[in-house]
């Protein structure tokens, strides 16, 4: 706790300094939140299915301070990251172009939803690698809106700020995701994951135990990029949706797997698999954190095995590089492993013996490179708290 507050500290008074040296004055506070890796649970958020995130050890810092005017300046220290300046009553989100679609996004649906935001200066660093399926962008919607939320005193609670992210994301920035990002960032806890009913958006944390366990999560960043505004995510989306339509039901949510049989004779065979994923994974989700609670994370593997076959095989949203990194990983010590997050790229993860970890590390390099790939970054994570003033 200690090293924890004291890095806190030294974070705080660097992003200060940054923001001084940017905007030649002092911020009213310094906001943090965390990116996330999903331990089970693949695009059944918005199925209104089940999810088992955490938040975890890289995140998004802001400094932030109100300002007199309407006026609102964005800056970061990215390489790269031109600063943006607007103003809160012209601005509309086909203005929004970047990254700083996310803050403004942010506080667009923050007076969406009857909140006055001032103008604001806001200055932010990350150490959550951007396009790597961590949810680099939760991470920063979460710190913004916890710092705007702060700041006007408006006194949401942690399940409205995630939903507020949520709905930058989806009506500001484009990408039609889900809810799980924005609550693993916002919901978090230490050592835990956070259990969530993506229906009635219920929650609770789940110990996950690693360390007691002798265990370490690995990532494994393919590099491989993906893009949740466009493309495969979507499509997923509307599969789900038509197989709900065909079935009968709201959400996939509703269907369990004894109405896979009928769900067979109905569909076809693709929108089948793409239901079958949906019911077999809130299987999976319920099963792992009943699981971790009775036997503990060792028992867990061959659910996060099952979980990756079925991405691959019957949602298909993985792709060569996080097949490679997942039976690499498998093959080397990892007591399960799956890709993690909306898929097409991006990371998966890997539960590891403690012992084991530089074993499967060098093996999921060496097997990257002989193949020709570009090195993925691989490295651990710990389950950490959700966003915070610090
Ligand atoms: C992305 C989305 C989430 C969720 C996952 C897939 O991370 O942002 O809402 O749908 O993909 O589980």
């Amino acid at each position: 706790m200690t090293n924890m507050t004291s890095t806190g500290t030294a974070l705080a008074d660097a992003l200060t300094g940054a923001f001084a040296g940017h905007f030649g004055r002092h911020p009213d506070g310094v906001w943090q939140a965390p990116g996330r890796v999903n331990l089970i649970g693949e695009h059944t958020d918005y199925n209104e299915g089940l999810v088992l995130p955490f938040a975890i050890n890289r995140s998004t810092t802001v400094a932030v301070a109100a300002r007199a005017d309407r006026t609102v300046r964005l800056a970061s220290g990215f390489p790269g990251a031109e600063p943006v300046e607007f103003d809160l009553d012209t601005f509309t989100p086909d203005q929004a172009a970047g990254w700083s679609a996310y803050p403004a996004g942010v506080a667009w649906e923050l007076e969406r939803a009857g909140i006055t935001v001032p103008g604001f200066d806001l200055f932010v660093s990350s150490d959550v690698p951007v396009g790597a399926g961590l949810s680099s962008s939760a991470a920063l919607e979460c710190a913004v809106a916890l710092g705007l939320s702060d700041l006007t005193g408006a006194g949401l609670g942690r399940a409205d700020l995630a939903d507020i992210g949520r709905r930058a994301e989806n009506n500001v920035v484009g990408a039609p995701t889900g809810i799980m990002d924005q609550s693993a960032s916002m919901l978090g806890t230490k050592d835990c994951a956070v259990y969530l009913d993506c229906r009635d958006l219920s929650s609770r944390p789940v110990p996950l135990g690693l360390a007691e366990a002798g265990l370490v999560c690995l990532v494994i960043d393919t590099k491989v990029s993906h893009a949740h505004a466009s493309g495969g995510y979507a499509a997923r989306r509307a599969s789900c949706v038509r197989g709900a339509r065909a079935l009968g039901v709201g959400a996939l949510r509703d269907l369990g797997a004894a109405d896979l049989p009928g769900a067979e004779r109905i569909l076809d065979w693709e929108t089948f698999r793409r239901v079958r994923h949906i019911v077999t994974e809130n299987g999976r989700v319920a099963r792992t954190a009943e699981l971790l609670g009775t036997h503990g994370p060792l028992a867990i593997g061959e659910l996060l095995d099952a979980s990756h076959r079925s991405m691959r095989d019957d949602f298909e949203i993985s792709c060569p590089e996080l097949n490679l990194a997942v039976d690499t990983a498998r093959a080397n010590g990892a007591i399960g492993a799956r890709m993690t997050g909306g898929g097409f790229g991006g990371s998966a993860i890997a539960l590891v013996p403690v012992d084991d970890a530089d074993r499967a590390r060098s093996a999921v390099l060496a097997g990257f490179d002989a193949r020709g790939l570009p090195a993925p970054d691989v490295f651990a994570v710990l389950p950490a708290e959700g966003a915070r003033r610090l």
